[in-house]
């Protein structure tokens, strides 16, 4: 018989409110989303202002102040493109890193970590004489946002009650929503700003990072991971003040289960090849993968450019985007409500139906009246505007936050770093490839790139309403047999070996 824990209630809550100290401590986790969002929107931005392009990009700054030029093709440029995505590059290798210190070391001290390396990065930047320090400082920022990617969104999940669990992580991308629409104010308010205007732009970046290297010593370090760590009792005395109530046993009683088990597991990453492991690697692999390829970074890096190419002048495309950074943080607010009501899967099925006909409108539309030189008629270039952001809307409140939220639901505590630095990598490699690969698809594919991401989102459509399994309201330490166990196809994957840990553990704790 499989060992199974049930939850306060029996049903997955464990009592507990969402106190004032669990506030603070989601607050100042999730600018750690703040610093990755600045970044994702201030690229876009940047590369499209001249003084930078001058400086660091002649070729391509020549380009685009040629007379008759390729609508589709302006702006592609290799070494253009390796200054958005080479910070994922770093960022991807960082996360395997991040992974072990967050579980060594806790969630905390890798946030802190994060916040250094990014300022570093940032004074790198916007101090920078050359295209090489300009590189070398993104590396840095990438690092930083592998670190607080990987940390962040699995320190919010754990120290969140049950019940608002996806609320509360979600703050995490509400954060890079925010980070991204500040960005694009800036963006605008910059680039008028000349020569230097791209500088102040990249040294902004700081303040997230200065919020969260500061705030980080209002917070503390999760219960799961002070237990993980066999600091018992400083895990409990922190369960009580996280919670607000004095009985916290049931719920404690969880965890020390299962850090036991996670702590007969020597080898994470080993663990993660097993048979038994593959349902929760895939789902949150691919809900990353997918993620990238409903396409939405060709959106946030390449707004700005975007809209210049389908005819809006600088101002007004930094314009349009600022307002597409809006809608963003609006909608994923929409999503911190609905998410523990609604559940995971309703949000992700409506959002693909709504990608893939906006995606498909804006290919067709594109198609249809965007020569290869010449503007797009105005009417239509507002239609796109409009179209792109009944797009962001429903990417903002289904995958963009439960793209991170999900990953860090699903893995047993024994693979949870480990696992999660795969859906963090894999979102990194992801957005380096779109990032890398946009503007050259946009140059060979045209407008059929939109069709390219509308067919991914198809797809991912399928995946939702046949492999992924509803993780509302089920304790993360539960999902095993609440979730994994239960499902059509991945129960095949489960085998005993589980159960035996667990009965040990049972055995050794008493029970
Ligand atoms: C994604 C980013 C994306 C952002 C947009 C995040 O969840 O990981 O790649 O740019 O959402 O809001």
């Amino acid at each position: 018989m499989p060992a199974i824990v049930v939850s306060g209630d029996g049903k997955g809550d464990f009592g507990g409110k969402v106190t004032f100290h669990v506030i603070i401590c989601a607050i100042v986790a999730a600018t750690g989303g703040l610093m990755f969002g600045y970044d994702i929107g201030i690229s876009g931005g940047v590369t499209s202002m001249d003084d930078f392009l001058e400086k660091f990009f002649p070729e391509v700054f020549e380009k685009k102040h040629h007379a008759v030029e390729n609508n589709y093709c302006k702006f592609d440029n290799q070494f253009l493109q390796l200054f958005t995505s080479s910070l994922y590059l770093a960022a991807l290798v960082a996360s395997f890193a991040a992974s072990k210190i967050c579980s060594k070391y806790g969630r905390k001290i890798t946030m802190q970590l994060a916040s250094v390396l990014f300022l570093i990065g940032v004074l790198l930047n916007a101090l920078a004489p050359n295209l090489a320090l300009l590189i070398v400082g993104r590396i840095l920022l990438g690092i930083g946002i592998g670190f607080a990617n990987q940390a962040a969104p699995l320190f919010l999940s754990e120290i969140a009650p049950v019940k608002y669990r996806g609320a509360l992580n979600i703050l995490f991308q509400l954060n890079v929503t925010i980070g991204i629409l500040a960005a694009n104010i800036i963006n605008y308010f910059v680039a008028d700003i000349h020569p230097h205007g791209w500088r102040i732009a990249l040294g902004t970046a700081g303040i997230p990072a200065l919020i969260l290297c500061l705030g980080s010593f209002l917070i503390t370090e999760t219960p799961t991971s002070l237990i993980e760590r066999q600091r018992l009792t400083e895990g409990m005395n922190t369960l009580k003040k996280i919670r607000g109530i004095d009985n916290v046993d049931a719920e404690y009683q969880e965890l020390v289960r299962a850090s036991e088990m996670a702590r007969q597991v020597k080898h994470p990453f080993r663990n993660l090849i097993k048979r038994k492991s593959r349902p929760q690697l895939v789902i949150a692999i691919a809900m990353q993968v997918f993620q990238q390829f409903t396409g939405i970074n060709a959106i946030m890096f390449y707004a700005p450019v975007l809209f210049q190419t389908v005819g809006f002048k600088n101002d007004a495309s930094l314009m349009s985007s600022a307002i597409v950074g809006g809608i963003n943080v609006a909608s994923t607010v929409v999503s911190v409500v609905l998410v523990d009501k609604l559940g995971r899967k309703p949000l992700l099925l409506e959002a693909c139906i709504q990608m893939f006909i906006t995606q498909t409108a804006i290919g067709y539309i594109l198609m249809e009246h965007l020569k290869t030189t010449g503007d797009l008629p105005k009417s239509n270039a507002v239609w796109v505007v409009v179209l792109v952001c009944l797009y962001v809307m429903s990417f903002a409140w289904s995958w963009g936050p439960l793209g991170w939220l999900i990953p860090s639901e699903t893995f047993p505590l024994e693979t949870r770093t480990a696992g999660y630095s795969f859906a963090v990598s894999s979102n990194m490699l992801f957005t380096f490839l779109i990032a890398q690969a946009f503007l050259s698809m946009l140059c060979t594919m045209r407008a059929v790139v939109f069709f390219f991401f509308a067919a991914w989102v198809f797809v991912m459509c399928l995946f939702v309403v046949f492999l992924l399994p509803e993780t509302k309201n089920i304790p993360i330490d539960e999902m095993m047999d609440r979730v994994w166990k239960k499902h059509w196809f991945w129960k095949r994957f489960m085998d005993d070996d589980d159960d035996k840990r667990a009965s040990k553990v049972e055995m050794a704790m008493g029970h």
